[in-house]
């Protein structure tokens, strides 16, 4: 029997189908990536492998990190990986070293330099607002560290730092630069060898759009050097990168492997993972570095106009905003986990809340890899505002949408 009722139907994310990652990574998969993990095992030491999979994509990935100098490493792992081994191959106990803290991820790389002994310095910044670089450059000068360290995109606020004239800085004064990044690489301009990254530390799993699982890491001349000059060997048999140079580079490149020769790794790779980073290297390379940034530019002015014009605000420093992760003021009486629970049920949409001091005041969405389009951030921007006036937020119905894409329109890529 038909029912007379008027009642509203409520809208559930349908049980079979599958999420939509808009959290600042993982984030979604193109589909030839997907495909490149369904086929047979292959043996990680042949040869075969070493030649024709895992060196062509390092090979690759050089152009992403834009670095001739430098080498690529690819390691079993994700970002932390990336942060831990590059930190532990160059760090003796009591080195001096100052850690940026801009963010949460600030705060793990302080962490992981604690544990292995370094003299931490931290220079902390109030979350979401820019570096003061005279002030930093003052303490460079007082504490006369060995390295410095920086995250490029904190993804806890969704900002950008200047990564480049912070590198000058550091270099200028004698130190290392080690660059964190996890949420930029591919989705953002880094430019390794230009900006003086000594170690430029990413994973998989974001604006590559590979999945999560490879800890991957540009290594210039000076650090291998700062490597060579330790007093005692790195505690890691895995993933101390000197080993890596010694067992994979090959000696026309610096390694210590004559040409021509088997080479190995000091870890067994996970092939499936390889072959899935090497169709998403591919997939960047053939979009191009630079329609790439100026796509992810696109989408996340065009995320922004919607936020705006549904009058919500951004929490980072206007001048800092990132082009991959948007950190937004949830309402006044609105919490912030509310919105993700609700946001993934009826939508199925997944978002992220702020970390730590931001967890109760801010969402993080991502907009990295393929999720850097209409595509996603339309629907997105839709689910986000029917779930704000569910939870009792007022605004003008579609207002949101109709911003982005006005921006999407306009653009010329
Ligand atoms: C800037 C940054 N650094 C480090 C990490 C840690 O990376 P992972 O989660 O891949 O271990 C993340 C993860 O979100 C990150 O965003």
């Amino acid at each position: 029997m038909p029912s007379t009722k008027t009642e509203p139907i409520k809208w559930s994310a349908p049980q079979a189908s599958r999420e939509i990652l808009m959290i600042p990574g993982p984030t979604e998969l193109p589909f030839p990536v997907i495909q490149a993990m369904n086929q047979p095992p292959m043996i990680q030491y042949d040869q075969n492998f070493d030649l024709n999979v895992l060196e062509p994509i390092n090979l690759a990935l050089k152009k992403v990190f834009q670095t001739e100098r430098g080498e690529v490493i690819t390691m079993p792992g994700s970002g932390k990986t990336a942060l831990e081994s590059s930190a532990l191959s160059l760090v003796e106990p009591g080195d001096r070293v100052i850690v940026i803290v801009t963010g949460r991820f600030g705060m793990l790389m302080q962490e992981v330099m604690a544990r292995i002994g370094a003299d931490v310095t931290e220079f902390s910044v109030e979350w979401g607002q820019p570096i003061d670089l005279v002030k930093l450059t003052k303490e460079i000068e007082r504490v006369k560290p060995k390295m410095v360290t920086l995250v490029h995109n904190e993804t806890s606020t969704g900002t950008t730092y200047p990564a480049a004239e912070i590198g000058k800085i550091v270099k200028g004064h004698g130190a290392l630069f080690l660059l964190d990044t996890v949420s930029s690489l591919a989705g953002i301009d880094v430019r390794t060898d230009e900006w003086g990254a000594d170690l430029n530390m990413t994973g998989s799993q974001k604006c590559l759009a590979a999945p999560i699982g490879m800890a991957i890491v540009g290594v210039t001349p000076p650090a291998w050097e700062a490597m060579e000059r330790r007093k005692h060997k790195a505690s890691s048999w895995v993933y101390d990168l000197l080993r890596w140079r010694d067992a994979w580079i090959p000696a026309s490149r610096g390694g210590r492997v004559p040409d021509g020769a088997p080479r190995s790794q000091p870890i067994s790779m996970p092939t499936h993972l390889t072959h899935a980073l090497g169709v998403a290297v591919r997939l960047v390379l053939e979009e191009g570095l630079e329609q790439r940034f100026r796509r992810h530019a696109v989408a996340a002015r065009a995320f922004r106009a919607g936020i705006d014009a549904m009058r919500l605000q951004m929490f980072p420093d206007a001048s800092i905003l990132s082009d991959t992760v948007s950190c937004v003021k949830t309402p006044p009486g609105i919490e912030p986990a509310a919105v993700v629970k609700l946001m993934r049920q009826t939508f199925g949409i997944l978002i992220g809340t702020g970390l730590d001091q931001t967890r109760a005041t801010t969402l993080r969405i991502g907009h990295m890899g393929i999720t850097a389009s209409p595509l996603y951030i339309l629907p997105t921007l839709s689910a986000l505002e029917m779930t704000l006036r569910e939870l009792g937020y007022r605004c003008e119905a579609g207002a949101g949408v109709s911003a982005a894409q006005a921006i999407f329109a306009g653009a010329t890529a």
